[in-house]
């Protein structure tokens, strides 16, 4: 994992950066918004739990932490949940019933902590609202994401990730060339349906997001990125007509394997 940082006085960014061999980084980010009602938004990596406990708690008390809120159950969101949900006894688990019911087959949730929710539901953490959406592009039919009312920014889950070259703590540290590939190169391999969508109706999805106009948009996937929602937008709308995404084969792996050093393995 990465050191944490602050990117609003309210927002704290627990950053890690999963290697891609020769394509980059993929950021996986969890955050902690120090609302009234403070709210952690997911939980990282399985490989870095001990660490990210450790940088979460340095943040915060963890008897303080009032909403844990889970965008969906893929494992570089729900690395610590477990952990975190033991460690901060008040916080609530906020996520939708089918990520709550796929979770329980790995491990028992507590259903008296549940706060189930839907694409339009909200939750008031005292001092703002957290608008749940539908993200207009994911890869897990779970995903919700959600706009926080008072700092005006949305959290978006796995849309608008994107591979980058280095790690950087800001959207505005890659040059937009490279960040619009590397935004169409994720959104391809991870919602390959993109290929098989009416561009109509993608744009009308996305259009939503526009019409909310956040300032910043927090993805897991991407430093944070302010004043982007066109470029984001108009990117994402491109992804149909893009080439589809191939996952390496075993001749590739053997490339990898042969170019590794020892110890590398
Ligand atoms: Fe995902
Ligand atoms: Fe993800």
């Amino acid at each position: 994992m990465d050191k944490s940082f602050q990117v609003l006085p309210e927002v704290s960014v627990l950053p890690a950066h999963a290697p891609i061999p020769g394509m980059g980084f993929l950021p996986v980010n969890a955050f902690l918004i120090k609302a009234q009602e403070p709210v952690l938004v997911d939980s990282g990596m399985g490989m870095d739990s001990d660490e990210f406990v450790k940088i979460l708690e340095s943040i915060i008390d963890l008897r303080d932490l009032k909403w844990i809120f889970l965008t969906h159950d893929d494992s570089d969101h729900t690395g610590s949940l477990q952990k975190v949900l033991e460690a901060a006894p008040r916080a609530r688990l906020a996520t939708n019933a089918v990520t709550a019911m796929r979770l329980n087959t790995v491990w028992p949730l507590p259903m008296d902590r549940m706060y189930w929710l839907n694409p339009g539901d909200s939750i008031n953490t005292g001092d703002r609202t957290l608008k749940v959406i539908k993200p207009p592009v994911f890869d897990n039919p779970t995903t919700i994401g959600f706009y926080d009312d008072k700092l005006e920014v949305l959290f978006s889950a796995d849309c608008f990730g994107a591979i980058v070259p280095e790690p950087v703590q800001n959207a505005d540290d890659i040059e937009e060339k490279i960040l619009v590939e590397g935004m169409i190169g994720w959104a391809s391999s991870d919602s390959p349906w993109l290929h098989l969508v009416d561009q109509n109706k993608l744009r009308q999805s996305l259009d939503k997001v526009g019409q909310i106009a956040p300032k910043m948009i927090f993805s897991s996937h991407l430093p944070p990125a302010q004043g982007k929602t066109k470029i984001f937008l108009d990117t994402i709308t491109r992804v149909p007509d893009s080439t589809p995404f191939v996952a390496p084969d075993q001749k590739a792996l053997e490339v990898m394997l042969q170019q590794m050093k020892p110890g590398d393995l």
